[in-house]
């Protein structure tokens, strides 16, 4: 087991006097420390980020108790070495976290999270520079990172966070702010990453044609309660998703369109455009 909440509250204090903003209530969550690749999505101000920020300790609830790894997390319970622990098995990617960018090189900057967490100087410098090369960003290295497109400085950032080898990645919104081509790379390094690692996932995303194309599970916020958490299709089968203010996914209101025009029954398992365009070439439309 990776992370499991359970019936976690988190409440922060508002700026009035005596008022308290509830973020999160009554969670209860599993998720395994492999193999999954999951999407949190909902509205603006639903207890997202707060959510994941519970999952390394960044945030620890009001009440109920969260448990990562062999780390047991509840309002009392919350010393530091226990949190540096916690921080380096899952690694936490900020929304614009080319915005924590530092060093005076992009190399130094990548090594500087791998040496904060004990490894050695060469240590360090090994595994920054294989994720350099994951990434496609090791002709960077002596660069400064303020020098750098923000398409680059975003790489150098999440190889920060990869260089420590965390067994579970939070995302919050990966690809804001980035354009469409950004998006789709980073998208698609994530998901070689945790093709062929098998690492878990978890990314915040208000593109439901990302979250639909890459993520295998999906949990729902509205208004700080777990609304929906399952299979990708069958949410937006439904109006579960109309419900939670989501909208959906492109490809689905093109298959929605050839189903009821061209009275075809197309599934709902087609994940991207390229994918249903490529079964539509396929000839045999009606399966
Ligand atoms: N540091 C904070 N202090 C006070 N209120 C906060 C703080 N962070 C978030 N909130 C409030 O908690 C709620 C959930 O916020 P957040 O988790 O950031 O949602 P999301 O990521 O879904 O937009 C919102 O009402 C937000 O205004
Ligand atoms: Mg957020």
């Amino acid at each position: 087991m990776g992370i499991s909440f359970q019936n976690v509250d988190h409440s922060y204090k508002g700026a009035k006097k005596k008022e308290i903003i509830k973020a999160l209530e009554g969670i209860n969550l599993d998720i395994s420390d492999k193999g999954e690749f999951i999407a949190v999505v909902g509205k603006t101000g639903s207890g997202k980020s707060t959510l994941l920020k519970h999952m390394n300790g960044l945030q620890i609830p009001t009440s109920g108790n969260i448990q990562i790894f062999d780390y047991t997390i509840t309002k009392k319970k919350n010393k530091n070495p226990k949190m540096k622990k916690i921080r380096k098995r899952v690694g936490y990617v900020f929304q614009f976290p080319e915005y924590q960018l530092f060093e005076e090189t992009v190399l130094k900057d990548i090594m500087f999270a791998p040496k904060n967490f004990g490894f050695s100087e060469e240590e360090a410098k090994k595994k920054a520079l294989s994720i350099m090369k994951l990434l496609g960003i090791e002709h960077l290295a002596s660069k400064s990172p303020f020098n750098i497109s923000g398409g680059q400085m975003r790489r150098v950032a999440i190889a920060g966070v990869l260089s420590y080898d965390p067994d579970i990645i939070l995302l919050d919104e990966p690809t804001r702010g980035l354009d469409p081509k950004g998006a789709l790379d980073i998208m698609e390094l994530f998901y070689k990453l945790h093709k062929e690692t098998n690492k878990t996932i978890i990314m915040i995303s208000h593109d439901m044609d990302i979250v639909y194309k890459y993520a295998s599970r999906i949990v729902v916020l509205n208004d700080a309660h777990l609304t929906y958490d399952g299979d990708k299709v069958k949410l937006f089968e439904s109006d579960i998703y109309k419900e939670n203010h989501l909208t959906k996914p492109e490809v689905l209101k093109l298959i929605d369109y050839l189903n009821e025009k061209l009275k075809l029954n197309i599934s709902y398992e087609h994940y991207d455009l390229d994918d249903l365009l490529k079964y539509l070439e396929g000839g045999d439309i009606n399966g």
